[in-house]
Formats: structure tokens, C-alpha cells, sequence
């Protein structure tokens, strides 16, 4: 039996309200693999990266890590899961230091009974941990004690996407993580999705740039209006194609979404 994608989202739709934000969508990512989630404001790409991340549940379908169906219902769950997601708003406690960011959530306490019994944060391993991590992944490491409020938007921008590459064991998303970058750092980022594809996971990257995601990509997804309009690979993928597939010029390829549950996905 072939093996079970790391990712697989089988029939995923979300409503809010009147307003049918994904329409039965269908979707893997293997070990190793990068794939683009492209599409127009509006095509539901970031309510796709919130039930994959725990946000919030979807209306119906379900989605699956390594063959096995997950529930999350809070966004800790998804972590667990090793799942890792880079937001829009990169979700960094302004007000705290490099290395707390880091850490959030992940505290390393003092060793003996200043950390089992008081819960003493132990800064100082918390601190070379993160300047280690940092240095992996950055050319340029902000000083770890600084708080993240004096940071340049790429080193906020950095940080998070180190963090995430990090602490993720199965699945890294990131939404739109270029969008605000100068051109340096955008190649930095893309740099850092590649290492991170060569450690095995799998990486869903949400972007508009199409030029970064023909040079990262092994496959994009094109969302259009809630649906799958069109899936490119090799020769395929260029910007183009994508362009056509999201704006609808070209016409969606992927059978038309349907409400209907019969049937389910066609391999497996
Ligand atoms: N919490 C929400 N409440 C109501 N509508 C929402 C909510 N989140 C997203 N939508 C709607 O769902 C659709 C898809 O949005 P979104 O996933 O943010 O698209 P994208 O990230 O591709 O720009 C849009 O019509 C948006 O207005
Ligand atoms: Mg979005």
C-alpha cells in the first residue's frame, strides 16, 4: 500500500453565515514536499490555513496527518500534531523579548526544584538556545534579550519563521510570509523553506508572489472562489497558468465542488 501523505484534506468546506468561504476542498502535501496555496483575495486561503492550524473547525469534511483523521479544536492541538503556521500578523508578544517569542509556549524551566516546584523559567538556556536556532536560519540575528517591538519587520518576519521551522516535525505553514519583505530577505525566507523541506516536512506556502512560488513549489493549488480551480506541477507551473487559474481566465479544471458527499476523494 502506497503511503499516506503527511497532509490530506478531504472535502473541506467552511461557512460563515451566507457566505460559503471553501466549498468542498481537496488537497496533499507529502514528506519533503512544498506545495503553493494560491488564489485571489477572498478565495479562502487563510480560512484553509485556520483549520489546518486549529483556529476553527471546518462546516464539513475532515483532514488527515500521515493516514489518520485529526479533530482540533484549539490551535495547541494542531501543535501537537506538528503542525506549525506562520500568520498574516505573525502572532509575536511585541512587548517580549527575541527569546521569549521563541519559547512561547514552550518554556524551558530552571532544572531541580526551582523549576518543578516554583516554575522558574531558566532565561539563560532559553536565551543560547534561541541565538543557536536563530543563527541556523538567519544571516543577520537579532540580539535574543532585545524585545520584539524595536525589530525591523523582516527580523519580525525572520523570527517567526524560524520559530516555526524549528518547532515543526510534521507540517509547516506559512501564509503570505514575503508579502511585507524587502527583495533580500524574501530570498532568505525561500531559502529557509528549502532547508526546511530537506529535514522532511511538509510545507504549505501561502503566497501571492507567483515568481516565488514557481522557484519553491513542487506543485500549487489554485483556490478560486472557495474551490480548487486547478492543481499545476512541472511544466505546468508557471506564472501564467497561475495568474489564468486565479483570476478565472482560464476556466477550472478540477471537477466542479460539489455539496454532495457521495463519492469521496478517488485514490486510497
Ligand atoms: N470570520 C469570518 N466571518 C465571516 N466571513 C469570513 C470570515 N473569515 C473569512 N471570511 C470570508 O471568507 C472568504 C475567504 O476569506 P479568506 O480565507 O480570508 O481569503 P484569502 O485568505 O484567500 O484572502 C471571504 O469572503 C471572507 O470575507
Ligand atoms: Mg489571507
Amino acid at each position: 500500500m502506497e503511503k499516506a501523505p503527511t497532509l490530506r484534506v478531504r472535502g473541506v468546506t467552511k461557512r460563515f453565515g451566507g457566505v460559503e468561504a471553501l466549498r468542498g476542498v481537496d488537497l496533499e502535501v507529502g514528506a519533503g514536499e512544498v506545495v503553493g496555496l494560491v488564489g485571489d483575495n477572498g478565495a479562502g486561503k487563510s480560512t484553509l490555513v485556520k483549520i489546518l492550524s486549529g483556529v476553527q473547525p471546518p462546516t464539513t469534511g475532515w483532514i488527515e496527518l500521515d493516514g489518520e483523521e485529526q479533530r482540533f479544536e484549539r490551535p495547541v492541538d494542531a501543535t501537537r500534531a506538528g503542525i506549525a503556521t506562520v500568520y498574516q500578523d505573525l502572532s509575536l508578544a511585541m512587548q517580549r523579548s527575541v527569546a521569549a517569542n521563541f519559547f512561547l509556549g514552550r518554556e524551558l524551566t530552571r532544572p531541580g526544584i526551582l523549576g518543578r516546584r516554583l516554575g522558574l523559567l531558566d532565561r539563560r538556556l532559553m536565551d543560547r538556545r534561541t541565538h543557536e536556532s536563530l543563527s541556523q536560519l538567519l544571516t543577520r540575528v537579532p540580539d535574543v534579550r532585545t524585545a520584539c517591538r524595536t525589530l525591523s519587520g523582516g527580523q519580525r518576519q525572520g523570527l517567526a519563521i524560524a520559530r516555526a521551522v524549528t518547532w515543526c516535525d510534521r507540517l509547516l505553514i506559512l501564509d503570505e510570509p514575503t508579502s511585507a519583505l524587502g527583495v533580500e530577505q524574501q530570498r532568505e525566507v525561500l531559502e529557509i523553506i528549502r532547508r526546511a523541506r530537506q529535514t522532511g516536512v511538509a510545507v504549505l506556502f501561502v503566497s501571492h508572489q507567483m515568481h516565488d512560488v514557481v522557484a519553491v513549489c513542487d506543485r500549487a493549488v489554485v483556490l478560486r472562489l472557495g474551490g480548487v480551480a486547478a492543481v499545476l506541477e512541472g511544466e505546468e507551473l508557471h506564472v501564467d497558468n497561475l495568474v489564468g487559474y486565479i483570476t478565472g481566465a482560464l476556466a477550472p479544471r478540477e471537477p466542479a465542488p460539489s455539496a454532495n458527499g457521495g463519492g469521496g476523494g478517488g485514490r486510497g
